[in-house]
């Protein structure tokens, strides 16, 4: 071969040997970095082609060019059989990577450990689901009142004894003046929306309530619900068929018999309890035709001073109200013993009584179906 003696010249066995090998590499890269691997130890600073290049500076000039493009022509196939590789390669790592990552959603979601509704929240949507299928509308008010809205404009004076029956909480108030209260009851709302909204008035008002009272029975916070139905037209017939629906959707009892007795508020006109049928055999509480009674609701029809004090005509307007306790008749619904256990922020007495979010009331499924818990 070549006299090492002599001018040297590009031996192109050698040249395609080095091109033959890289391809070799080339072609046997099982991954990326096996393909980086083998376009470094040929076109590397210190790879076999470049090496060839460097080669360049020693041959005799006339030999040089013809030298430089065949080396060139041989880094270019190798560079060419990189770039096709790298695109095999490539293409090779995203479908193993898409295989890894498939997600069978036909799959059942894994168990999680999910929150529940308390059943005060649950109980009270269903309560507005109940009265929004007849037309009524939610509405609320502030926790803090005035004597106004949570006495006097129901028809309480001053100085009644029915504001001693409230056992209400005061909150403290400047020098002389009047201090504000915890609402006793939701009935302040009515007041609101009568001064508000011109009849015709049908609305549903669920909300927090207080009284200054605890043991067994009471809570110093508790929560009511309270009706409304202010137009033209309403009568007392009108408010006992309304009722009357109510607790059988409520309860999802057919025959749940009612009865009301002659009771007293100061807001209405003639009042009213509702009681509904039960029975109390063997110590245990079942709604339905029992032979026995159990109070449920206050209600009557609004009482013309209370329109009054709203600035509406009562010669004009009439209509009826209700108030019920929410923890009393959830309670009695899904069987909780203790109106105490409903504050205690206990997390077995929520995953027990509590519900899953999906459990969305509606008289298609059940107004009211407690069945998912
Ligand atoms: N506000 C009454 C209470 O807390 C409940 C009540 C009774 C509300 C009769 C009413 C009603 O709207 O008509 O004891």
């Amino acid at each position: 071969m070549s006299d090492p003696a002599a001018v040297p010249t590009l031996d192109l066995a050698v040249l395609d040997q080095i091109v033959a090998a890289a391809l070799a590499e080339i072609a046997a890269a099982g991954d990326l970095a096996d393909l980086d691997a083998a376009r470094v130890a040929a076109l590397g600073k210190k790879g076999s082609v470049t090496e060839q290049m460097k080669l360049l500076g020693s041959l005799a000039p006339d030999q040089r060019k013809a030298a430089g493009a065949a080396i060139n022509q041989a880094k270019d196939r190798v560079a060419a059989a990189l770039d096709a590789r790298k695109l095999v390669l490539e293409a090779e790592a995203l479908s193993a990577r898409l295989a890894a990552e498939t997600v069978d959603l036909s799959l059942p979601a894994p168990a999680v450990q999910v929150g529940r509704l308390h059943p005060i929240s649950q109980t009270i949507d269903e309560i507005v689901e109940i009265f929004g299928e007849m037309g009524f509308s939610l509405a609320e008010g502030p926790d803090i009142e005035d004597d106004f809205h949570n006495f006097t404009a129901l028809n309480f004076p001053p100085g009644h004894p029915a504001r001693e029956m409230h056992d209400t909480f005061y909150l403290s108030a400047a020098e002389g003046a009047e201090r504000p209260v915890l609402r006793t009851h939701t009935s302040p709302v009515q007041i609101r929306t009568m001064q508000s909204v011109p009849p015709p008035i049908r609305v549903i008002i669920p909300g927090r309530t207080f009284r200054s009272d605890s043991d067994q029975t009471h809570t110093p916070m508790f929560h009511q619900v309270e009706g409304l139905v202010i137009d033209e037209a309403t009568h007392m017939g009108h408010l006992k068929g309304c009722l009357i629906e109510f607790v059988k959707a409520f309860f999802e009892l057919d025959v749940l018999p009612v009865r009301f007795r002659p009771s007293f508020f100061p807001f209405t006109e003639p009042s009213a309890e509702m009681d509904i049928g039960c029975s109390r055999k063997g110590g245990e509480l079942k709604l339905g035709d029992g032979g026995d009674w159990l109070e449920i609701l206050g209600c009557g029809m609004v009482h013309p001073n209370v329109i009054r004090n709203c600035g509406l005509d009562p010669q004009r307007y009439q209509g009826f109200a209700f108030g019920m306790g929410i923890e009393r008749i959830a309670m009695l619904k899904y069987g909780i013993p203790d109106l105490r256990t409903f504050f205690d922020s206990d997390v077995r007495w929520l995953t027990h009584y509590g519900f899953l979010p999906f459990d969305v009331p509606s008289l298609v499924t059940g107004a009211t179906n407690g069945g998912a818990r």
